[in-house]
Formats: C-alpha cells, structure tokens, sequence
C-alpha cells in the first residue's frame, strides 16, 4: 500500500478517497483520522529542505485525501508556518480543519511563555489574519504561562469561543518532558492543568507526544483523555521521522535540526535503535511488498483509541499520501502484540 494504491473509505469532495473521520471532544469536531503536522514546513527541521510552494503541494494533497486536521502554531517560523497554511486556506477553507497554538513568544535566542489574556487576545486575531479565516477550528495553549494562572489564560481563550472566533480549545503537552519534576511521570502536571482548566471551559483535545518509541502518554493520559470523550492528537507519532526508517545512522543533521541535540538521534544511539526500525519492516512486509514502517508507525497510533488523531509532520505530497494510506491499514492483535515486544527505545533526556 504506497503512494498509488491508497485503499481508503467513501469518496468524498474531489473525487479522491478519503481517510476515515474520527469524531472528537465535547464539540464533536469531526476530522479525517490522520492529521497533518505542517511544523517541518518552516520550523524545527533542516532550513535548507523547506521550501514553500512543495509544502502548499503537500497540505493541497493531504486536504484532497480528506486528512483535514492542519496543525501549525504562530511560533513555528515563527509566523511562516501559519502564513503558508493561510495559503491553502484561502483557497478551500471548507475542505481543513486547521489548529493552531498560542502563548510562546520567540526571541533571538530563546523562547518565552506569554499567557496574559490581552496578548492571547492580539495573538488570536494575528494568527486569523495570516491565516486568512475567520475562525480557528481548535485554539490550542501551546504552554502554560508560570508567571499567569493558567485559568486566566483560559479564561481569555474561552471568551475568543464566545466570540466566535475559535470553535473549540485544546491544551499542547508537548513540552511535559522539559518540566517533569523528579521521579513524577511523564504527564503528571498536565493532568493537573487539564482538571484546572476543565473548571473554567472543556478542553476538546489535548496534544503530546505518542509514537511506539515514545509510549508514555499511554499510561495516564491517553486515557484520561479517553474516559472523558477529549481528542488526542498524537505529535511526533513518526519519533521525528527515525520511524520511518529513512534516516541512516551517522548521516548527521544540521545545526538547525533539533534532531542535532536530541539524544536518541547521537550515531551511536541511531545504531542501537535499529532493531525498532527493524520489527516495524517485519510487520510492514506481512502486509504488502509497498507497506512501509512509518505507516505501520502510524497505525499503531490510530489502534490506541477511537478518538486518537496522529499528526504526522511532513511537507512532501509523498509521505502525505503514504501516512494518509495509514488509516487503512488493519494491525492484527499479532502485529500489535509484535510491537509491544520491540526493545523500548535508547536515549533520553533525562
Ligand atoms: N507543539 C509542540 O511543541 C510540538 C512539538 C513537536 C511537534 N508538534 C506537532 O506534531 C507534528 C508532528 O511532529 P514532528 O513533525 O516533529 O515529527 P514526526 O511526525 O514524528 O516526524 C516528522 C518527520 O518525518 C518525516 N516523514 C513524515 N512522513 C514520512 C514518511 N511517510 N516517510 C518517511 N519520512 C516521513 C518528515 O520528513 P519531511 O520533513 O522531509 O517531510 C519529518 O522529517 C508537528 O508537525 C507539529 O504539528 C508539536
């Protein structure tokens, strides 16, 4: 199942098929079951490989196969990212779901949390304009503010709902492994922002992290999330793209990748985490000659659960199209307990 063979569910819009929807949050915001993550577009990854008019190729495709969920953030670039989704937008706002973040600010050497109500307020509206909408599908805190309750924070988001500028909020987790205090897991804290924030208005998704390598949100707050019908939206489901099996150890990446400082992407820890690139192909292969890892990557995230949005982040039509084909691909209980034996992965921040 590559590229030219995309079994996948009904038809829809232009005549090309579509991912299976998967409904999501009190809201009941529908979206195509794998999203994708625009962030490589403009941020994050290689500056020299990002190049605007192949990523517009790629969200155009990712909206034709109905993977609808858009998520950028206004610091990714920063700015660019949205500015380059606004691109799309303009032309077929009906076809996308789009998500987008506030409260980080980036300066010339760091980055800032701002979560005071005037700037989300400003921030909003800025990220309407370069997106070129007049509403955001899901507004998501992108991080916590320590210096500003985060039920203040919240509170000026739910007033952009009742503005009718936002349709639903979510919370981004994916900076919890930076702020985990000692011998607390992995999402402890942000259950306990999530039980704040539910007071003030529902949190209708919540991104982190989840990938086979990266299993932890598994624990508790996926199902967390889950008990409470609240969407996940499962970043870096590819482990920054080592699950695709397309990286070779000791190629190096360049100072601007933030794969350059992360330590399981050393040569060295590359190398001892092969044998998961390795099971992967194996169960790959026992569905077809074209099946890849990173959609065998993906499909375990979409078995985790009902209300489970992979946002793979990719700016080829290639790879959209091949995550897009994910959502066809039916793991068996064998395949699933295959993955569950794999060796956790090496290298950590801790
Ligand atoms: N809010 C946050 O703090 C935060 C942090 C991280 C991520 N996120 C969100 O999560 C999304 C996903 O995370 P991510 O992009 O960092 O990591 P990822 O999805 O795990 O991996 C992305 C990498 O995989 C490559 N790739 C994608 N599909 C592929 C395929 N089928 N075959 C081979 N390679 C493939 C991409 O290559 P190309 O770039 O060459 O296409 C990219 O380098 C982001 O885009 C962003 O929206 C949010």
């Amino acid at each position: 199942m590559g590229t030219a063979d995309v079994r996948l569910g009904d038809r829809r819009g232009r005549g090309q098929q579509q991912v299976e929807r998967r409904t999501i949050g009190a809201a009941a915001l529908e979206v195509g079951a794998v999203g994708l993550g625009c962030m490589p577009m403009s941020w994050a990854y290689s500056g020299s490989r990002q190049r605007g008019d192949e990523s517009l190729r790629a969200v155009h495709r990712a909206l034709d196969l109905g993977s609808t969920l858009l998520d950028t953030a206004d610091m990714y670039g920063p700015f660019t990212n949205e500015l380059l989704v606004g691109r799309a937008l303009k032309e077929r706002r009906e076809d996308a779901f789009v998500s987008t973040k506030v409260g980080l600010l980036v300066g010339e050497q760091h980055i800032v949390a701002n979560g005071r109500p005037g700037y989300v307020k400003r921030a909003c509206d800025a990220s309407l304009r370069r997106l070129q909408t007049d509403v955001i599908d899901l507004y998501q805190l992108h991080r916590e503010d320590p210096e500003v309750p985060v039920e203040e924070t919240w509170g000026a988001m739910a007033e952009l709902v009742q503005a009718g500028k936002v349709r639903a909020l979510g919370l981004c987790a994916m900076g919890a492994r930076g702020g985990r205090r000692s011998g607390a897991r992995l999402h402890d804290a942000t259950i306990r922002q999530l039980q704040r924030v539910q007071q003030v208005f529902p949190v209708s998704a919540v991104e982190a992290e989840l990938s086979v390598w990266s299993p932890e949100a598994l624990e508790t707050l996926l199902p967390w999330c889950d008990a409470r019908g609240i969407g996940f939206l499962a970043g870096m489901p590819l482990g920054n793209g080592f699950l695709t099996g397309t990286l070779t150890p000791g190629e190096g990446f360049e100072p601007d990748d933030v794969r350059a400082r992360h330590p399981r992407f050393t040569a060295e820890m590359m190398a001892a985490n092969q044998p998961i690139v390795v099971g992967l192909r194996r169960i790959a292969r026992r569905h077809g000659e074209d099946v890849t890892p990173a959609q065998v990557a993906l499909a375990w995230v979409l078995a985790q659960g009902r209300h489970v949005i992979p946002v793979p982040g990719a700016k080829r039509e290639r790879w959209v199209t091949d995550n897009a084909a994910a959502a066809a691909l039916p793991l068996t209980a064998e395949d699933l307990a295959e993955v569950a034996e794999l060796p956790p992965a090496q290298g950590s921040w801790e």
